[in-house]
């Protein structure tokens, strides 16, 4: 059976695999959160009405001042994007008949983006018989001659968090090589802005960081993500971009979004309960996982052979998970979910403990 490489959009995945959805699915294959948006969006709906009426600001305003601020970087040093999916297609024009590393098994999108732009790839290959982690040793090797490397950290689709020492020794590796380093933190604050890259972007300009305002703030329909780097190099990556292309709405609501500190906490202390949770239980049935800091994780059958069959099983109960035919190394043999609502994880749980009974 061939399968949709995308998490997302399950009533896709359920015609393409010629299984009638039952009413009630819950989506394991996309990593944004269960708890909705904060709540100042619904009370500030009907205001949003105005915002349509006029154009919006070329720069993403007042969305751009609002994460410069919160990041405490300049505002010129920020590009706004019709999500990170609109950055990574500026990223693969900037690298156009260039070649550029790409860590596997990694976010479908990197190689898309990257072929449509006729980009060389070169691949470093993670497995589990390393615990799935990037060395310097791997990669030292890897970028040379090359114009960039990605890095997305903590990883999709494991969800491995590279600390900051490793990090910088990478971007200085990538310096002296003259190669950018495109880091991918999409996932970052579901562990903290602790762990970020942004605070050493100025002794690193060859250093890109990407952000999407998706996962955290539960708005992947609005679509705002964006770069951070030096000043030129954002007016060189803007310059692809379509006029007005962020919309009024997400401008405002993004801006917004990054006031809402307890809100985030919460999400954090849920998603890493969750994870915990779905650790030891997959320790207790004999399932690999991935040693993952963020809100999804990967876990692998004791019979991986079964996976298939296992798949086809979940998504009949209405529970999708994100296969990983099209992740390089992990070849269907894994499976990613993301962590939703304490009830949904139970349920989860129950469904692959009732099977593992009879496989
Ligand atoms: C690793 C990674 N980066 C970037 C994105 C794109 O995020 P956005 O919704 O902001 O376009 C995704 C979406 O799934 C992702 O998994």
């Amino acid at each position: 059976m061939v399968l949709p490489n995308h998490g997302a959009n399950p009533l896709h995945l359920y015609k393409q695999a010629g299984i009638t959805p039952p009413e009630q699915i819950v989506d394991f294959s996309e990593n944004v959160h269960p708890f909705g948006p904060p709540a100042f969006l619904a009370e500030q709906w009907p205001k949003m009405l105005e915002r349509v009426g006029t154009y919006p600001d070329p720069q993403g305003e007042p969305f751009r001042t609002a994460a410069a601020k919160f990041h405490q970087v300049k505002v010129d040093q920020l590009a706004i994007g019709n999500g990170a999916a609109e950055i990574f297609t500026w990223l693969a024009r900037r690298y156009r008949n260039q070649q550029v590393v790409l860590i596997e098994p990694a976010f479908s999108e990197y190689r898309q983006t990257l072929e449509s732009e006729n980009v060389q790839i070169r691949v470093i290959q993670l497995g589990p018989e390393n615990g799935w982690k990037l060395t310097l040793e791997k990669l030292q090797p890897a970028i040379v001659g090359c114009t960039a490397l990605y890095i997305c950290n903590p990883q999709n689709p494991t969800g491995i968090l590279l600390d900051l020492d490793t990090l910088k020794k990478i971007a200085q590796a990538c310096l002296n090589q003259n190669c950018e380093l495109v880091l991918d933190e999409a996932f970052i604050d579901f562990i903290g802005e602790q762990v970020s890259f942004m605070p050493f972007l100025q002794e690193f300009p060859n250093v890109i960081i990407v952000r999407s305002m998706t996962k955290m703030y539960a708005i992947p329909g609005l679509r705002l993500g964006y770069a951070v780097s030096q000043t030129e190099t954002i007016d060189q990556l803007k310059q692809g971009a379509a006029h007005w292309n962020v919309n009024a709405l997400s401008a405002a609501i993004g801006a917004d979004c990054l006031k809402a500190a307890s809100y985030r906490l919460k999400v954090i202390g849920a998603a890493s309960a969750e994870r915990q949770k779905m650790q030891q239980f997959f320790s207790r049935n004999h399932c690999r996982t991935t040693d993952s800091a963020a809100n999804f994780l990967s876990f692998q059958l004791p019979d991986p052979y079964d996976s298939q069959a296992f798949f086809v099983e979940l998504l009949k109960k209405g529970m999708v998970l994100r296969h990983t035919e099209s992740f390089r190394g992990m070849d269907g043999k894994w499976f990613r979910i993301g962590m939703k609502s304490t009830e949904n994880m139970e349920k989860l749980r129950e469904a692959i403990a009732a099977w593992l009974e009879v496989n």
